[in-house]
């Protein structure tokens, strides 16, 4: 008997308790070896699709949105968020894949098997749903493709309609590659490709689909290109209150003015995601609010911190996973944290039991465990190589070719960002963990717990004394030269937590990197810098201050843009 899997959003009611969707006229349904074909069935594509707002009510009007992160909002990242939220609160959550090039996913098997892993490898006719956009665990879903032939984009979303809610374009990746491949931020100033693009799905897709903008220089501007991208037919615009030019050291903050601009102007039953400056769970109100937006859209605070959409537990019921300190200030701990993501990669996509671990340590349990934990690190951290040797590890084939495998080095960097930057030891091993694949990480974890538990008895110890001087350290940190407005020294005070404790890594701005020296302006960028500061004082009339935060080309840093920043694709 052939299985046959659900098309969630064709005329839908809101998802059941399993998560699959149920129709209102009848079930439209596509087959497993339909879909790898690429082809809907006559009766899915007959089916009346729902449109923006009704379809966004019909995936449960989430008001929480993982960002499509290339290689970094994969399915393990994306099942540890949502298992902070809790089960009655999942269609409040809503995700995006990292961007998949549309040209090779239309075109290359293995580009398809290596980054979306629907149904499980094997016979072709397998149509177990497996892991990415499984419909009892991974959704709601949007699959994020970047593209500029309508062709290619439709053949390529053809093959993911089945296993998602909603097909996204890239509209804002911001990098030399997409420059290159010309995709991404790159077609903004080609208008009438955008509109074929979002149409040709629009029109010939099963699913509905969604697109993510930038802000353009002027808010007018801003306004014309989403108003083209809804007229072409996108269900939700997600836009991102940051220009093309502000990324790496030039991020600098969102212009969510802009973003309440567009609400206001764009028709009222719009849906729009709001995305840009959320660091912490807080933030997230603090924008809809501000922006007037349906939902918010994060990527490097969930990246810090995964629980970002969770409300924290109330005073007096943290058990062990949250922390909170004296001050009434707290955070989920970095080690409960990646146990839980250890656990989902066990679970899921090496298909094995996690280990049996002993339960998270809080201060008032037995420390015994500690020395011996300590004496096996040590044990096992002889060089890797020779370890290998000896006891034949190693990643296995099926852990080499995971996607979730392959993205687990910088998620722990990013999540254990503030106990490495103390603990160089730990560092280093993570550094040095990829070609052991999960066992390495295991080491890693081990380590971290270690590290936790000596902070929470040091800082029981010293009555909360050990974090007050760091930050007391933080507030005699003088700005030097930077111009006021200009310093992130007070958002990061807001947002320290000790190091054992999730938290966001608060970036510079850019007028701090300039007088760091971390960046100098070439010709060119001074002169879009000055070019841009004319046409906003322009846009805004006269007696306006503009915000100048040292927005230039890129081509004008000095360093080499970071590796992390060249992921950032949107
Ligand atoms: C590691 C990383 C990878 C990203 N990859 C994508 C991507 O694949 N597609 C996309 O539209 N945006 C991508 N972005 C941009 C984010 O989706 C988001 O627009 C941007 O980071 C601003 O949001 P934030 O302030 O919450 O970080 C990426 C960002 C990061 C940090």
């Amino acid at each position: 008997m052939r299985r046959r899997l659900w098309i969630g959003q064709i005329s839908g009611l809101p998802h059941s308790a399993t998560g699959r969707l149920v129709c209102a006229r009848g079930i439209a349904t596509m087959t497993a070896a339909e879909a790898q074909q690429g082809s809907p069935p006559a009766d899915a594509v007959r089916a009346k699709k729902l449109h923006g707002r009704a379809f966004y009510e019909s995936i449960g009007s989430p008001k929480f949105v993982v960002a499509p992160m290339v290689d970094q909002s994969e399915f393990a990242w994306r099942m540890l968020t949502r298992s902070f939220v809790p089960e009655s609160e999942q269609s409040n959550l809503l995700a995006y894949t990292p961007m998949l090039h549309a040209r090779l996913f239309s075109q290359e098997d293995k580009y398809r098997k290596a980054h979306f892993q629907a149904v499980r490898p094997g016979p072709s006719s397998s149509s177990e749903p497996w892991l990415d956009g499984n419909p009892s665990i991974d959704r709601p879903l949007v699959v994020q493709f970047c593209a500029n032939d309508p062709e290619a984009l439709l053949s390529a979303a053809q093959h993911v309609a089945p296993y998602c809610d909603a097909v996204d374009l890239n509209l804002g990746c911001p990098q030399g590659i997409a420059r290159k491949g010309h995709y991404g931020a790159f077609l903004q100033e080609d208008q009438d490709l955008i509109f074929r693009l979002v149409n040709t799905l629009h029109r010939e897709l099963p699913v509905p689909v969604t697109a993510k903008i930038r802000i353009l220089e002027t808010k007018e501007k801003t306004l014309a290109y989403a108003q083209n991208v809804l007229k072409a037919g996108a269900s939700i615009l997600t836009v991102h209150g940051r220009r093309r030019e502000q990324k790496g050291h030039i991020t600098g903050v969102a212009d969510w003015e802009m973003l309440k601009f567009l609400r206001d102007n764009l028709p009222a039953d719009t849906v729009m995601f709001a995305n840009g400056n959320i660091l912490q769970q807080g933030d997230i109100e603090k924008c809809l609010e501000a922006t007037g937006a349906d939902g918010v859209m994060s990527a490097e605070g969930n990246l810090s911190d995964p629980a970002i959409f969770a409300k924290p537990p109330p005073v007096g019921e943290e058990g062990r996973e949250y922390w909170r300190g004296k001050d009434g200030k707290g955070g989920w701990r970095v080690d409960a944290i990646t146990r839980r993501y250890l656990d989902i990669l066990h679970k899921y996509a090496l298909g094995s039991e996690p280990p049996r671990r002993r339960p998270l340590f809080v201060p008032g349990d037995d420390t015994a465990w500690m020395a011996e934990a300590e004496r096996t690190e040590a044990e096992s951290d002889e060089p890797a190589k020779k370890r290998r040797k000896k006891d034949g590890s190693g990643p296995s084939k099926r852990e080499e070719l995971s996607p979730n495998l392959a993205a687990m080095q910088p998620h722990l960097f990013h999540l254990l960002r503030h106990l490495v930057s103390r603990h160089t030891d730990v560092r280093d091993m993570l550094a040095r963990s990829r070609k052991d694949g999960i066992d390495g990480y295991e080491r890693v974890l081990a380590a971290a717990e270690r590290k936790v538990a000596e902070g929470l008895l040091e800082y029981e110890r010293t009555g909360g004394q050990s974090f007050d001087d760091e930050l007391a350290a933080l507030a005699d940190d003088a700005d030097g030269d930077v111009p006021s407005g200009e310093s992130s020294r007070g958002t990061i005070r807001r947002c320290r937590r000790p190091w054992w404790v999730a938290q966001p890594i608060v970036r510079p701005l850019p007028g701090e990197a300039l007088a760091k020296g971390a960046i100098t302006l070439s010709k060119k960028a001074r002169a879009a810098k000055a070019e841009g500061a004319e046409a906003k004082r322009d846009a805004e009339g006269p007696g306006k201050e503009t915000k100048e935060n040292g927005d230039a080309a890129a081509e004008g840093t000095k360093e080499e843009i970071a590796s992390r920043d060249e992921l950032v694709a949107g």
